[in-house]
C-alpha cells in the first residue's frame, strides 16, 4: 500500500509540498528507461515530489513518468503531484531566465512546476565543455535582477512557487531584503553529518523553509561517501529503534522541520526512506546526533567549477 508523506506549507507558494522528494540525480547518470521506470515505482509507493534539474538531465524522464502515470491511473492528475526543477546557471542571466523555465518546461512536458529555483548563487557565460572552466566564464550572480525574473516565471503560471539553492545565510538576507515575493524555501546540502545549525536558524527567522538535499550523504557518487549509512551511532540507534541507519538519519532530518529530497532507485530502498514518520526520536538520541557525528561539508562550487577565486569565496562563505 502506498505510504501518506506528510506535506508542508510554503509562503509565497501557491500549493503545498511532500516533506519527502525522490531525488532524480544520479551517479553515474541513468538512462532515460531507467530514471523513468525509478519514478514510477516511487509514485507505486507514495512518492508525490519529484526533484529533477535542467542540468540533471533527468527532467524528460520525470515528464515521461508522470505522463505514464496519469495514463495507468496511478494518480487521478497532475495537481496530486509536486515536481521541482531549477535553473542552470548557464540561464541565469536576467534575460534568460523565463526562455529558461519555459525550455524546462517543455522538457517536462508540463504546463507549470511546482517549484522553480536558482540552482547555484553563481552565473556561468558559456555550456561546461571541461572541468574546471575558464576563470572568464564564472561571474557573481545579479541577485536583483534573478529575482525579478524568478517572479516573473510566477506571474506568468509557468510556476507555482520559487526559491533558491545553495544559498548561504548572508545571501538569504539580502534575498528576502530585496524580493517582491519571497524565496518558498533554500535547498542545501543537510544531514547528520553537515547539520546547518546556523543556516537554518537565519531561514527560519526569515520565513524561508530548509529543504535538505544529499539526506544521506550522497553514496556512491563523486562528492558523497558512506559515513552517514555506515555511522556507529546512527547504527546503535537503529538497533534500538528497530530500523535502519538510513531512516535514523532521515527521520532527524524531519524532526528538524526540514522537508528532504532523496534518491534511491532501488525499490526497496526507496520504500524504506518513505518509513520514517510513525515513530520519533529520544531527547537524548537527538543531543548525541548534535554532539558527536563529525561535520564536514561534502558538495563544494570549486569540485565542480575549479578553484577560481569567486567559486573558493562562495565555498568559504557556504561552508561558514
Ligand atoms: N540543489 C543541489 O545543488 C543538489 C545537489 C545534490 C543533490 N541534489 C538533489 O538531492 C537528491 C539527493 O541527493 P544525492 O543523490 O546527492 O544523495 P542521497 O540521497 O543522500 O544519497 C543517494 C545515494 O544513497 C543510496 N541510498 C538511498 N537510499 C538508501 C538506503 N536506504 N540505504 C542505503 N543506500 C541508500 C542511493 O543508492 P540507490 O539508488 O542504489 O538506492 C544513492 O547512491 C539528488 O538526487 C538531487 O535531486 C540537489
Amino acid at each position: 500500500m502506498a505510504i501518506n508523506v506528510p506535506w508542508v506549507t510554503l509562503r509565497g507558494c501557491d500549493k503545498p509540498m511532500p516533506v519527502i522528494g525522490l531525488g532524480t540525480s544520479s551517479y553515474p547518470p541513468a538512462d532515460h528507461a531507467t530514471t523513468k521506470a525509478a519514478i514510477l515505482e516511487a509514485i507505486k509507493l507514495g512518492y508525490r515530489h519529484f526533484d529533477t534539474a535542467f542540468a540533471y538531465g533527468s527532467e524528460r524522464a520525470v515528464g515521461a513518468a508522470i505522463a505514464e502515470a496519469l495514463r495507468l491511473g496511478l494518480v487521478a492528475s497532475r495537481h496530486e503531484l509536486f515536481v521541482t526543477t531549477k535553473l542552470w546557471a548557464t540561464f541565469a542571466d536576467p534575460g534568460q531566465i523565463v526562455a529558461a523555465c519555459k525550455m524546462s518546461l517543455q522538457n517536462l512536458g508540463l504546463e507549470y512546476v511546482d517549484m522553480y529555483l536558482i540552482h547555484l548563487p553563481v552565473r556561468l557565460t558559456e555550456q561546461i565543455r571541461a572541468v574546471p572552466v575558464a576563470a572568464e566564464v564564472v561571474k557573481s550572480l545579479d541577485v536583483e535582477g534573478a529575482w525579478g525574473a524568478m517572479e516573473e516565471c510566477k506571474k506568468l503560471g509557468l510556476t507555482r512557487g520559487i526559491g533558491v539553492s545553495n544559498f548561504s545565510s548572508k545571501m538569504i538576507e539580502h534575498l528576502v531584503a530585496i524580493a517582491t515575493i519571497p524565496p518558498a524555501l533554500n535547498q542545501v546540502e543537510m544531514n547528520t553529518g553537515w547539520q546547518q545549525k546556523q543556516l537554518r536558524d537565519t531561514c527560519e527567522a526569515k520565513g524561508v523553509h530548509v529543504t535538505a538535499y544529499s539526506p544521506l550523504g550522497a553514496n556512491n557518487t563523486k562528492w558523497g561517501d558512506a559515513r552517514i549509512l555506515r555511522s556507529q551511532l546512527l547504527a546503535a540507534i537503529a538497533q534500538a529503534k528497530g530500523r535502519t541507519p538510513a531512516q535514523v538519519g532521515l527521520r532527524w532530518i524531519y524532526e528538524q522541520k526540514v522537508s528532504m529530497v532523496v534518491k534511491s532507485f532501488n525499490g526497496e530502498r526507496m520504500k524504506e526512506n518513505l518509513g520514517i514518520f510513525d515513530w520519533c526520536l529520544d531527547g537524548g538520541d537527538l543531543e548525541k546526533i548534535r554532539l558527536q557525528i563529525p561535520q564536514r561539508k561534502a558538495v563544494t562550487l570549486a569540485s565542480i567549477f575549479g578553484p577560481h577565486p569567486l567559486i573558493l569565496e562562495l565555498d568559504r562563505e557556504l561552508t561558514n
